[in-house]
């Protein structure tokens, strides 16, 4: 006798059993706040997103609140830079200053990115001195950093330097500070991609020299993967991240099964890029390219994805 899997998939039944589903309730939205500008300003590299103004980011953050979003990740682009990167932890900075409005006016969960490379002058993750990144000297800053996000409002703090002993240095910042109750959600995973491509041209965090390779991960490397989850964990880590998703969801699997936390997933600026650009030449069906990337993320165990697509999926009116 055949066995007929084909029965499951008739019309109605293949999605009642359906392993997985995505929601909108999981989805994050990163969101470029840009202290020069005075109106949104389209993103080149990457169709169909834009980089904020301080003012027109509250109208935005609420936008997608009303269509169902429930977390937006901020990054900020500083009118200045030096080589401290000093705006990152201005209480009068772009993102201290974004966060406010946000909390302000909707219920969002607003996340910060933390990292020093929008800020510094020659756009790396981390102090330097000559071509050398300073890895302790670094951590004071991230936690100053860390607090000042908290002291804004942030809801949640994420660490992308992959600085060693980042995510240590910044709980006890907070904790020093009274912000006991702030969550942080470590880019634990953080591979040297080039799958951040679009990205460094819509937060203009290109770097004046070198590379990342000597702080983001080989993406030779799965073992390392667990390693860097566990050591963030240990240092007080409540949620990590893998990024890049789709290149690797081997490590997403891996991770949630071993450590069970709640698990992010960063589908990052080339991955939505590479299939907008097809969409536009007429390639690929963007919304049944991301549908299929975002279910395939989940299916390797997301329980979250910071998807730039987030807001196009609520406009679906899906769950
Ligand atoms: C900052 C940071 C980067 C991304 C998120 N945070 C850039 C990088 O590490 O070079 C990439 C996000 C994306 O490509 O969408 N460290």
């Amino acid at each position: 006798m055949i066995k007929r899997m084909r029965r499951l998939r008739q019309p109605g039944v293949r999605d009642l059993v359906a392993e997985n589903r995505l929601s909108v309730k999981t989805m994050i939205q990163p969101i470029f706040v840009d202290e020069r500008l005075s109106q949104p300003k389209p993103i080149d590299s990457m169709p169909g997103q834009n980089r904020q103004s301080l003012d027109s980011v509250a109208g935005e953050a609420a936008e997608l609140e009303d269509l169902g979003v429930p977390a937006v990740l901020l990054f900020g682009l500083p009118a200045h830079k030096d080589e401290m990167g000093s705006a990152a932890y201005d209480s009068q900075g772009i993102i201290q200053k974004a966060v406010a409005k946000i909390k302000e006016t909707t219920n969002l969960v607003v996340i910060t990115d933390l990292c020093l490379c929008e800020y510094t002058s020659h756009g790396h993750c981390g102090l330097i001195r000559g071509e050398k990144i300073l890895n302790d000297e670094t951590l004071p800053i991230l936690g100053e950093i860390a607090v000042s996000h908290a002291e804004a409002g942030a809801d949640i703090i994420a660490p992308s330097g992959m600085m060693d002993g980042m995510v240590g240095a910044i709980r006890t910042a907070l904790d020093l500070e009274g912000y006991t109750e702030t969550p942080i959600l470590s880019y634990a995973a953080k591979y040297a991609s080039t799958f951040y491509g679009p990205f460094r041209e819509a937060a203009e965090s290109g770097f004046a020299f070198g590379d990342r390779k000597g702080y983001q991960m080989n993406p030779a490397n799965a073992a390392e993967a667990m390693w860097e989850v566990q050591l963030d964990l240990e240092e007080g880590a409540d949620m990590v991240m893998v990024k890049p998703a789709m290149p690797y969801l081997d490590i997403l699997r891996s991770v949630k099964d071993v450590f069970g936390v709640p698990t992010a997933a960063y589908q990052v600026s080339g991955e939505y890029s590479m299939i907008a650009a097809a969409a536009e030449r007429g390639w690929l069906n963007d919304r049944a390219a991301f549908l299929e990337a975002l279910t395939s993320i989940k299916r390797a165990g997301a329980d979250m994805i910071i998807t730039y697509w987030a807001k196009e999926y609520a406009k679906l009116g899906q769950e």
